[in-house]
């Protein structure tokens, strides 16, 4: 087997922590990464696509370890974290018996991982579930931390759903293999996030820096295996910390979050997270400059690393965005809290954030004037 990365998530309830396996080549290996369970059947949610490129190899392997297989095919897209489609899921889970000793493989991306995951959670009060995420948004961060989620159609983003944890997650990047350049870029967002939240990531600026043309070019496995590995062992930190996110450390990794759900529900979704990300963090730093909460010499070195992976910084003009709208929408984000939305902004050095929670809306017109 070739050589995997392991990162252990360890909730302090031992029925519950499990291991992030990171590797090249290692989905044929997927079996060995299950609970030591007789898992009665199995039931592996995905595209069309998805299930002839990586999909027929692991049905095979389950069917030649003597597993009962099930497949389950939805669209492609947002739309599909839906209350419908949720219902459908679970509707094929019971016409295809799977019980409380069933697992829910989850093969895509972050829409198929929080749907599954918010399905698995509440199938006969909940089953286990195994993440194989398939684009680099998910690899680093939606398919590791239990949170799943389906939205509601108006300003709705991720507003049903659940901290429910994976049983394993197997990150293979060879399954990155086939991800089109914008998609690549739409993980690259959260991935570059990592440098700004926590001190223990200052290093890590210094590596995007240093690497970012293999990273662009995808031609440096090694690499790309240390920028995913990195990432999810920042993200696995902070769950193990708050993984209710109670404390405020999680709510770190909403850094540009804010601002990325109230434009991707705006343009009915049509704005991937990534790009929302992206633009969120540019309004971020552009409001911490305003706080004077960080320098200019700090703001321009944010910026300079969103730019230097060609990664969308303005707002765009196609879907009309205004300013009175954008400010109402943040009620409805879930980090609103008494009419205090809150908001994660770098402050003080380079690697550091922290959630204010007393922005004026008046503060966020302006910044929306001047950036729409
Ligand atoms: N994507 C942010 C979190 O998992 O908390």
């Amino acid at each position: 087997m070739n050589e995997i990365r392991e990162i252990k998530i360890d909730l302090n309830r031992p029925s519950i922590n499990y291991k992030i396996h990171i590797g090249k080549n290692i989905l044929n290996h997927i079996i060995d990464f299950l609970p030591k369970k007789n898992f009665s059947k199995i039931m592996l949610l995905t595209h069309s696509y998805l299930y002839e490129l990586y999909g027929k190899s692991i049905e095979a392997l389950f069917k030649e370890n003597n597993y009962e297989f099930n497949l389950k095919l939805i669209e492609e897209g947002e739309n599909s974290k839906d209350w419908n489609i949720c219902h459908n899921v679970l509707e094929d889970m019971i016409q295809n018996n799977l019980d409380r000793s069933s697992l829910l493989l989850t093969l895509g991306g972050g829409v198929i991982g929080d749907l599954g995951g918010f399905c698995a959670s509440i199938y006969q009060r909940g089953i286990d579930f195994l993440q194989i995420p398939t684009t680099l948004l998910a690899c680093v961060d939606s398919s590791v931390g239990g949170k799943t989620a389906i939205n509601l159609t108006n300003n709705g983003k991720n507003l049903i759903g659940s901290f429910y944890q994976p049983c394993s997650v197997v990150i293979d990047i060879n399954l990155l293999k086939t991800l089109n350049q914008n998609e690549w870029k739409n993980g690259l967002a959260e991935v570059i996030k990592y440098a700004f939240i926590r001190e223990d990531n200052a290093e890590f600026y210094k590596f995007l820096e240093q690497n970012k043309n293999e990273i662009l070019e995808r031609n440096n496995d090694e690499i790309i295996l240390k920028m995913i590995e990195t990432s999810v062992q920042s993200k696995a930190k902070v769950v193990m910390q708050d993984e209710y996110e109670k404390t405020g450390q999680r709510m770190l990794l909403n850094l540009g979050h804010t601002f990325a759900h109230v434009l991707e529900s705006g343009s009915s979704y049509q704005i991937a997270h990534g790009t929302a990300v992206s633009i969120g963090m540019n309004l971020a730093v552009k409001l911490s400059r305003i706080l004077n909460l960080i320098t200019e010499e700090t703001a321009n070195k944010i910026i300079k690393l969103i730019l230097d992976f060609g990664l969308e910084m303005q707002i765009p003009k196609q879907y009309n965005f205004n300013a009175e709208a954008l400010v109402k929408a943040f009620v409805y984000d879930k980090k609103a809290e008494n009419k205090k939305i809150k908001f994660v902004l770098p402050s003080g050095e380079l690697s550091h954030s922290a959630v204010f929670s007393d922005i004026s809306e008046k503060l966020l017109k302006d910044l929306f004037s001047i950036s729409l």
